[in-house]
């Protein structure tokens, strides 16, 4: 006699943001559904600045747990957000919410994502010293991460200083993280070279310098596709190892789709498929 099966859980969760039509979220979601066993509808959708609690309002009425949030919106999730995680408070922006009675509560998953990354890659950041250029919301949301795994120093370079020191003292509670602007380059020798600078989607790399990398050095371009192609370029030229950020593009969906489900899926074959099919 056949047992009766159970009835597969569903999720609705979408991703909010503008522009949205790029994202690769709801294929990356509906390939960590196919993993769980889970019926996932995740879908983009487009919401422009100062329309968020709106939109989120829809999804809610349609039965929605889950969204992640991309730019414009991440500071808007955080403010609109009943209950905020540490590291939200301390990024000042949220790339996920997640459903309660009592509203919606704020995480960030950007950094547990660019570590499990660079794990995955042999370039733990635990007891190591890292370069990061550039200061904006992507250094803001990968730094708590970075000095939680153990990174033994870290050194933020912007154009405008004043932001990289006001990030590092920010954090300076964390650990061994300074500030300063890229006429301080290049610095001592550190073990991983960040760029979370926005200059790839100019067709343009950050100042870099071999004597910014120790020997065994290796460097991570937190963009991917195009965008991170100046920086692989420069590097490949150098001999030095370097990746691009796609990794934790699928490693933070992977920490939002286990705060959503309470599964962890598996990032490799979800970026295997995304690494196929890319650009
Ligand atoms: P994100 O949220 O992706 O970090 P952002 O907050 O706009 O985007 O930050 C972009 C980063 O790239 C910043 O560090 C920015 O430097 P400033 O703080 O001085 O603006 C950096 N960046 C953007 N355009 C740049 C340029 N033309 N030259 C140097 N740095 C640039």
């Amino acid at each position: 006699m056949s047992q009766p099966s159970a009835p597969t859980r569903a999720y609705r969760l979408a991703v909010f943001g503008a522009p949205i039509k790029q994202s690769k979220s709801p294929l990356i979601h509906t390939m960590f559904g196919q993993q769980a066993g889970l019926e996932i509808h995740y879908d983009a959708r487009e919401a422009p600045a100062g329309t968020l609690a709106e939109a989120l309002g829809v999804l809610a009425a349609e039965g929605g747990v889950g969204a992640n949030i991309t730019a414009p919106l991440k500071q808007e999730a955080m403010r609109l957000a009943t209950s905020v995680s540490s590291r939200v408070r301390r990024a000042g922006a949220a790339n996920t919410l997640s459903l309660t009675e009592n509203g919606w509560r704020a995480d960030t998953t950007d950094g547990a994502g660019l570590v499990a990354d660079l794990e995955r890659l042999g370039l733990s950041p635990g007891g190591v010293s890292i370069h990061i250029l550039g200061a904006g919301g992507a250094t803001a949301g990968i730094l708590a991460a970075l000095l939680e795994a153990g990174a033994r120093r870290v050194d933020i370079y912007n154009r405008t200083a004043a932001t990289a020191v006001a990030l590092a003292e920010a954090h300076a509670d964390l650990g061994e993280v300074k500030g300063q602007g890229f006429d301080a380059l290049p610095g001592r020798a550190a073990d991983l070279v960040l760029n979370a600078t926005s200059l790839g989607h100019h067709g343009q790399a950050p100042p870099l310098h071999r004597e910014m990398f120790a020997n065994g050095a290796a460097c991570y371009d937190l963009n991917y596709g195009t965008a991170a192609a100046p920086v692989l370029a420069w590097c490949a030229e150098q001999g030095i190892p370097a990746f691009d950020g796609l990794g934790m593009l699928v490693g933070q969906a992977a920490v939002s789709f286990e705060t959503w489900t309470g599964f962890r899926p598996d990032p490799a074959p979800v970026l295997q498929a995304l690494g196929d099919a890319e650009f």
